[in-house]
């Protein structure tokens, strides 16, 4: 359990949900956590959840979205931990409606948060994770693990924003792969497929029903799902593992 002893991750959306469920995990295994949500005090439940694990753990208050605010969380998480060794590109929004009727700022919204957010965060850990060498000098690099989506693959009727923003996600994974592989940094994502969350939990009781119909394990999954894969993507046991889309769906697809 103690396979990312000493590693810095840094997780956004981890106030709730998913992203403190990925945060736990990798405290479980040892690595020190930054946690990012919208505001700092809202991560104050997972910090305190991740210090049982005798871990570093802190809150952020960084909108996603917002290059300038990205950056400065960036810098702020290399000045407290010395080092970013993991990165988890988890935060992300709904605004649903059909394409015929979905507004500019609905489209904005969700792209700006699910797919420029991952872009942003991709781009302001790059360098430091460049930086990482062994005493001998072997490059240790890191991994990058996005939160993509199964909807992201198949498409979904009333999803534009959030599809679309879930495929750049899916295609900015294997872009990002291509581009940092020769400094041993991965990339990789995880695709869920229908996960017991706030997210899910204002869909109707027919729509539960339609998935349950489609998923041959016969259980929604659990965030606790999500985090497993993502914590073998981040270490070294997944070392030869860049640029794949791992599905995490109970078999909805294959
Ligand atoms: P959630 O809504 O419970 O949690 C999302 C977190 O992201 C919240 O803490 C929220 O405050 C934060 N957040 C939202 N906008 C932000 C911003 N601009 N900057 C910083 N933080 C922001 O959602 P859930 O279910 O935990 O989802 C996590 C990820 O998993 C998302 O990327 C979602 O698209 C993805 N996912 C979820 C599925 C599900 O069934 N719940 C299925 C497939 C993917």
């Amino acid at each position: 359990m103690n396979n990312l002893k000493g590693k810095v991750a840094i997780v956004t959306g981890a106030a709730r949900g998913i992203g403190a469920a990925i945060a736990k995990k990798l405290a479980a295994c040892g690595a020190n956590v930054a946690i990012c949500d919208l505001k700092a005090e809202w991560c104050d439940e997972t910090v305190a959840a991740l210090k049982a694990f005798g871990v570093e753990a802190k809150g952020y208050g960084v909108n996603v979205a917002a290059s300038a605010e990205v950056d400065a969380c960036v810098k702020a998480v290399l000045a407290d931990f010395g080092r970013v060794d993991i990165m988890v590109n988890n935060a992300g929004i709904t605004k649903d409606g059909l394409l015929m009727r979905m507004s500019d700022e609905d489209w904005d919204a969700v792209l700006n948060v699910n797919l420029k957010g991952t872009f942003l965060f991709t781009r302001a850990v790059a360098r430091p994770m460049m930086k990482n060498k062994a005493a001998d000098g072997t490059q240790l690099g890191g991994s990058i693990v996005n939160i993509a989506s199964v909807v992201g693959i198949m498409g979904n009727a009333g999803q534009a924003n959030y599809t679309a923003s879930k495929g750049g996600v899916i295609a900015l994974t294997k872009t990002t792969a291509k581009e940092l592989g020769s400094r041993n940094i991965r990339c990789n994502a995880v695709a869920p497929g229908f996960i017991q969350s706030k997210m899910t939990d204002v869909l109707s009781e027919d729509v539960r029903k339609a998935y349950m119909d489609t998923i041959p394990l016969k259980r929604f999954g659990t965030a606790e799902d999500i985090a497993k894969a993502v914590a073998w993507l981040a270490g070294d046991d997944a070392s030869y593992v860049t640029g794949q889309i791992i599905s995490v769906n109970g078999g909805m697809i294959g």
